[in-house]
């Protein structure tokens, strides 16, 4: 594809590139937890409902799908507190748990769900997230990931910019002036 469009600057990781990590992803997965009975895997909404489709269908181990929806107080591009909006639809305890987000910027979503999702006694709880901003604030390790990124506004491929450009299929940075 040779236009892109025209409110974004450039292609930072082209639909080749994420399927192709998608599929290392899920064999690294698939073979760390070869030996547990399924693993529980968290999708948190709405960013992240395209990678854990394509990842989840990739795994050849058991495993069950479930999502919470978060919500950040404070503007779209903007990070801050988070709260609950939808939770598991199940009791995590003595479940393993992978969690599955879209993009760690701050790192401060990450850590939140952590703490509350350790805190109820999951058998292990992992992480796995498509793409990674360079220079977090909050130092939380990714099990998983994708992609490092420059610190710069993407969209695409479950990310969005006031709910927009969702379904683009690669991950693409947002011209300055677009927002
Ligand atoms: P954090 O808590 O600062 O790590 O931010 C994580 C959340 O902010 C993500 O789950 C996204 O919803 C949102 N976010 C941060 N950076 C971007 C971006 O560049 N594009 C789209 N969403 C983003
Ligand atoms: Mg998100």
């Amino acid at each position: 594809m040779n236009q892109i469009n025209p409110a974004l600057e450039r292609i930072l990781v082209s639909e080749e590139e994420i399927s192709q990590r998608v599929i290392e992803l899920a064999d690294q997965i698939s073979e760390d937890f070869k030996d547990v009975k399924r693993l529980y895997i968290v999708g948190i909404l709405k960013g992240a409902f395209i990678f854990m489709a394509d990842l989840t269908r990739k795994l050849s181990i058991p495993h069950v799908v479930d999502f919470m929806a978060l919500s950040s107080y404070g503007k779209s591009t903007e990070s801050g507190a988070v709260r609950i909006l939808m939770d598991l639809r199940e009791p995590i305890e003595n479940q393993h748990v992978l969690i599955v987000e879209d993009i760690v910027d701050t790192g401060q979503t990450l850590q939140y769900l952590n703490r509350i999702l350790m805190g109820r006694n999951p058998a292990s709880l992992h992480t796995c997230a498509l793409v990674r901003k360079v220079g977090q604030s909050v130092n939380i390790p990714v099990d998983y990931l994708g992609f490092d990124i420059p610190d710069v506004w993407v969209v695409g491929y479950g990310l969005d910019y006031a709910d927009k450009f969702r379904t683009l299929p690669y991950v693409a940075e947002l011209k300055r002036d677009s927002f």
